[in-house]
């Protein structure tokens, strides 16, 4: 399957596994790229440039396919070295980057000299112009329902892709929501050029996360996600359990007087308790409703192998028949 997606990224199928923080390592990426999409690296979750350097060369030993790294900008205190992380990925050679949380703008000169293609993620239009008018190559559009930072707009995938490709001249995928052949299909009925996952790739053979975290999502259904720090405006899509419980008791009874402090215990550092020690209640975890339609734990190749499969049925044998009769 060609589109827009495959032949800027130089890969086979229109399928990006999202920077996903404690489960963007070289494993994934790696199994991703191998399969024929494209695999992200996180790179925050690398505590070092360094550390990421070191990353990239072991992802660049498990695939010669492309693959990319994810550079997220937090609202964080005490900023990470960006500068760093900027520069290994440069001498890595890494040549398509994923932005999120800000405005990528002021790294945009250095990666574009480079000749890394810039995949900004976006959870609005207005978003999604603003990183096509400064320059980024493509978009990565996530919707509500999407597991992560969904932003504050609340839009739904049916109604926020169809309104990104009728403002976007660049190519983008949808995100959030995405699991197999029919959300493809249903993502380029909508105007995008592909799909980005995250949660879906959890759930796999070669996500290197505690078998805990790959059942909590499979036992999961649609209706087992929360919605956190809403009040502070830093909205995160998590899957419920113990802490989040906690979090939502604090926000409801301290309402407007909420500080990132008073949550601080549900919420800063529990990505490696959860991911590597899989303890499941050390705090909140981004996961998206699509857990709903997550019932297996299949290798990423089975996994897109699957969706391509699928994908194509759906276009030739039931949409075909629809539109012939
Ligand atoms: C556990 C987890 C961690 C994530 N961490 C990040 C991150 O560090 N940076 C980022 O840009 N997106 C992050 N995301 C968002 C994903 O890249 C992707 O946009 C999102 O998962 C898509 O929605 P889906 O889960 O419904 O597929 C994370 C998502 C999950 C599930």
């Amino acid at each position: 399957m060609k589109t827009r997606i495959t032949e800027m990224l130089g890969i086979e199928h229109p399928i990006i596994q999202g920077g996903m923080h404690y489960v963007g390592f070289a494993e994934l990426a790696a199994a991703v790229s191998n399969a024929g999409g494209l695999g992200i690296i996180t790179g925050l979750t690398q505590p070092t440039p360094e550390l990421l350097a070191d990353e990239i060369r072991k992802c660049r030993a498990m695939t010669d396919r492309p693959f990319g790294v994810n550079l997220t900008f937090l609202p964080a205190l005490m900023a990470p070295d960006y500068p760093g992380y900027v520069r290994v990925i440069l001498e890595g050679g890494i040549k398509i980057v994923e932005t999120a949380g800000n405005n990528p703008q002021k790294w945009l000169p250095a990666l574009k000299d480079a000749g890394v293609k810039v995949i900004h993620k976006c959870t609005s239009v207005r978003h999604a112009l603003k990183a096509q008018a400064i320059g980024c190559d493509a978009a990565s559009v996530d919707g509500f329902e999407c597991g992560g930072h969904p932003g504050e707009d609340d839009i739904p995938n049916f109604i926020l892709l169809p309104r990104a490709a009728d403002e976007l001249t660049i190519p983008f995928v949808a995100s959030g929501g995405m699991a197999d052949g029919r959300s493809l299909v249903a993502a380029l009925a909508l105007g995008a050029d592909g799909m980005n996952m995250g949660t879906r790739f959890i759930a796999t053979q070669e996500a290197p996360v505690h078998d805990n975290v790959k059942r909590a999502i499979v036992a999961a259904s649609e209706l087992d996600t929360r919605l956190v720090m809403r009040p502070l405006r830093n909205t995160e899509r998590v899957l419920n359990n113990a802490a989040v419980e906690r979090l939502l008791d604090k926000e409801r009874s301290l309402g407007a007087k909420l500080s990132f402090a008073d949550i601080i215990g549900e919420v800063a550092g529990v990505y490696p308790k959860i991911m590597q020690d899989g303890e499941m209640d050390a705090g909140a975890w981004s996961c998206g409703m699509v857990a709903g339609l997550i019932d297996d734990i299949p290798t990423v190749k089975q996994l897109i192998d699957r969706i391509m499969a699928q994908a194509h049925a759906i276009i030739h044998d039931r949409l075909a028949a629809l539109s012939a009769g």
